[in-house]
């Protein structure tokens, strides 16, 4: 009973010591998205293994960067292994070690599109390291201001608005991670069969929407809605409308409205007022297909559980302190108090679930 009781103080001192540590973890990520280990190892496709110094002989480093350290190159892709992003080959006999990259880590090659995970861990971090992440407990004391506004003075997308680098980098992980989720949902949700008008609400550049209309050429219409500065500068998209207004104040008719991360960044009252102008923008028996991450009711350690937690935390110190991510009944509840009778959820993608609300 004794050891029974030492051996879990134990894990459970060693368990703290990893979590107090994990900023590690994160911030290697950065580097070595920065440094583009990723592009190095992949080559191509041959994922061949390589050690730290190969690795570096690779790297599109400047000629200043000769001085490179692979001793402190290997510590980081070490530790990465453990998390699973590259896949370790020891040489029992020379004790080299070399790295290829896990399906983890293959999300961060920049494919023949140029999209990949990597502008979404950048654009994640940058947030992080200006100065809003140390600001969290400030989001339980006065949620009025988000950590980020209290670190800089305004909010991230008025920030990111000023910032064409950082505008871009935005834009760039946004399209990263909409791409891959818009194939998965488009090939396993049917929702989009029959309609002709299709308006997406926050639509941004009018990715998705080109996504969906090349799937369903017979819609005959695509409306992207979104801030007229941003349509402003959406690239022209055959069958496609872009217009630019306020979703808090009305929405362009359709006979299906689609939007995706919208309602998880703004409060209870704010989406209620969103989901009421979709509400009042469809016919009868129009559906309202939100796609947004949904939090399990179980805090477990899975990692969808903890993905979406932590995604959770991000959206409370980045983007609005009373925004969040919510639960399947939660959204249900929404849905039901602005007067849609009917709902169900698709559990296609593990992080963002398709939310079809009918009127
Ligand atoms: C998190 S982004 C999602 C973009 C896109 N749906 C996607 O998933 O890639 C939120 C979008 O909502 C738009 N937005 C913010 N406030 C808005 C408003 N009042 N009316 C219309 N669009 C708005 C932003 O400009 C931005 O494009």
């Amino acid at each position: 009973m004794e050891d029974e009781t030492t051996e879990s103080r134990n894990k459970a001192r060693l368990a703290i010591v990893e979590l107090a540590n994990m900023i590690s973890v994160p911030m290697s990520l950065n580097a070595i998205v920065r440094l583009k280990v990723p592009d190095a190892i992949w080559q191509n496709g041959s994922n061949t293994p390589l050690s730290a110094s190969q690795i570096l002989t690779r790297l599109p480093l400047s000629p200043s960067s000769a001085s490179a350290d692979p001793d402190n190159l290997q510590r980081i892709l070490r530790m990465l292994t453990s998390y699973g992003v590259f896949a370790e080959h020891l040489n029992a006999s020379t004790s080299e070690r070399s790295y290829s990259l896990t399906d983890v880590g293959k999300t961060l090659v920049t494919d023949g599109d140029g999209l990949s995970y990597a502008p979404y861990v950048l654009q994640h971090h940058q947030d992080a390291l200006m100065g809003a992440w140390p600001l969290i407990h400030e989001a339980v004391l006065d949620p009025s201001t988000e950590p980020f506004v209290k670190a800089n003075g305004e909010r991230a997308y008025d920030y990111y608005g000023k910032n064409p680098e950082m505008n871009d980098l935005m834009q760039r992980a946004m399209s990263g991670v909409s791409v891959p989720f818009m194939k998965a949902i488009l090939g396993g949700y049917d929702g989009f069969e029959g309609v002709e008008r299709l308006v997406d609400v926050g639509g941004s550049a009018g990715d998705c929407l080109r996504m969906i209309l090349q799937k369903y050429p017979g819609a005959r219409e695509g409306i992207n809605f979104d801030l007229p500065e941003v349509v402003a500068k959406a690239p022209a998209i055959p069958g496609v409308t872009h217009v630019g207004g306020d979703m808090f104040k009305s929405i362009p008719k359709g006979d299906a409205i689609f939007m995706k991360w919208i309602l998880t960044t703004w409060t209870d009252e704010e989406c209620k007022l969103i989901m009421k102008n979709c509400f009042d923008a469809l016919p009868a028996g129009g559906k309202m297909i939100a796609c947004e991450p949904v939090l399990p009711e179980q805090s477990d350690d899975s990692h969808r559980t903890r993905a979406l937690l932590e995604g959770d935390i991000f959206v409370m110190t980045i983007y609005r302190a009373k925004g969040k991510h919510r639960t399947e009944e939660e959204f249900r509840q929404l849905g039901l108090s602005v007067g849609f009778p009917h709902f169900r959820a698709f559990y296609i993608d593990y992080f963002y679930t398709v939310l079809e609300f009918q009127k």
